[in-house]
């Protein structure tokens, strides 16, 4: 079968590890008789370059005609980078949050997964790492916060801004459906997380997630409210399987869990919409101070990739031959600079690639 992959190679360190992507892809094509053509199309910084916006109608269109979207990452240093004198709208980041409600990405799945080979780096206690843990957070992509209306205004004077946020209950069933289908897979529980003790948007979307509970008995739902969610996550991380949450406390709260991880260079992530299509990206954003280092490492990314061919092409025994690839060459002992103990040798990030390629 040919499938074609429009990637979004993106500023810093995104060419770099998404080439490495790019590489495995094609190592598993040609092992399992798959043709994986690429397009590249600019967003972000490296699209305000040439075209002076993030993010061009053209890209849009290049990033919808595609089976799905492999990115790298965007954006630059916000304090030195001259993208960031720009008007908001301007900026990289726009790029992004305009791909993800163009192509209707309203699901993003973080899993946060504690390798056993990388247990050390675990920032927690050993007794919470060595108990392990597996969660993916479902956070809601293009709602709430992000997308709501806003201003910047003076009011008698005084500088004021607001933000927005607003859900509808179609927006949070459509979401709390896809936890639970989730869940039904995994370990067969939910957590909702709100601030329903102050927030409107909050107390509509615990009634609407206990409203889409019902379709799912086999599923155990409880609901907690994010700053306890924060706190739990660093105290007991084990008790998670899905957590499904709003736009914003999921963005705050997926850094959170990659960085208990101890290895957020590790961390896929996928947003989709209602088909099967759906954007791949690393949990992690563009490093713009290694960048064109080759230090970077690409495992979030190639890890990404698995996460494409099972959700968007259904190539399960392809995507395990990936995740089996890069467990085999972390217990090789293959680091790359941010994931070893001081003194450990490193390699680069083309050579991280290029060695888990060699493994599938
Ligand atoms: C993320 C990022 C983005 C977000 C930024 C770059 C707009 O932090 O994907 O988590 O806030 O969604
Ligand atoms: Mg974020």
């Amino acid at each position: 079968m040919k499938y074609n992959i429009t990637c979004i190679p993106g500023d810093g360190i995104g060419p770099e590890i998404v080439n490495a992507a790019k590489n495995v892809l094609n190592t598993v094509g040609k092992k399992f008789g798959h043709e994986f053509v690429f397009k590249d199309i600019l967003m972000g910084g490296a699209s305000i370059d040439v075209h002076g916006i993030p993010l061009t109608d053209e890209a849009i269109a290049d990033a919808k005609s595609a089976d799905a979207v492999l990115m790298g990452s965007i954006g630059g240093d916000t304090n030195t980078s001259p993208w960031y004198k720009l008007e908001p709208s301007k900026r990289p980041e726009a790029g992004l949050l305009k791909i993800r409600k163009e192509l209707k990405l309203f699901a993003n799945l973080r899993p946060a997964v504690l390798f056993d080979d990388l247990s050390d780096a675990c920032v927690l206690k050993k007794e919470t790492s060595d108990r392990g843990f597996d969660l993916i957070i479902v956070r809601e992509l293009t709602g709430g916060l992000y997308f709501g209306e806003r201003k910047t205004f003076e009011e008698n004077g005084v500088r004021t801004a607001i933000d927005t946020l607003k859900y509808d209950e179609t927006e949070i069933k459509r979401i709390a459906v896809k936890a639970f289908e989730i869940a039904k897979k995994r370990r067969c529980k939910v957590t909702s997380v709100d601030k329903a003790n102050v927030l409107d948007s909050s107390r509509l979307w615990r009634a609407v997630v206990n409203e889409v509970s019902k379709d799912y008995p086999e599923v155990k739902l409880e609901h907690m409210l994010v700053d306890n969610c924060a706190m739990q996550l660093v105290k007991d991380p084990g008790q998670f399987d899905v957590i499904l949450t709003e736009n914003m406390f999921g963005d705050i709260l997926s850094d959170e869990a990659s960085m208990i991880t101890g290895s957020i260079g590790m961390l896929a992530s996928a947003s989709l919409n209602e088909t099967k299509f759906g954007l791949y990206e690393p949990s992690h954003g563009s490093a713009p101070d290694i960048a064109g280092m080759d230090i970077a490492n690409p495992i979030a990314t190639i890890l990404s990739a698995a996460m494409m061919l099972r959700f968007s092409f259904d190539l399960n025994k392809e995507a395990d031959a990936i995740e089996t690839a890069v467990k085999k060459v972390l217990s090789q002992g293959i680091r790359t600079k941010d994931i070893a103990i001081s003194g450990e040798a490193t390699v680069g990030c083309k050579k991280m690639g290029e060695l888990i390629a060699e493994n599938i």
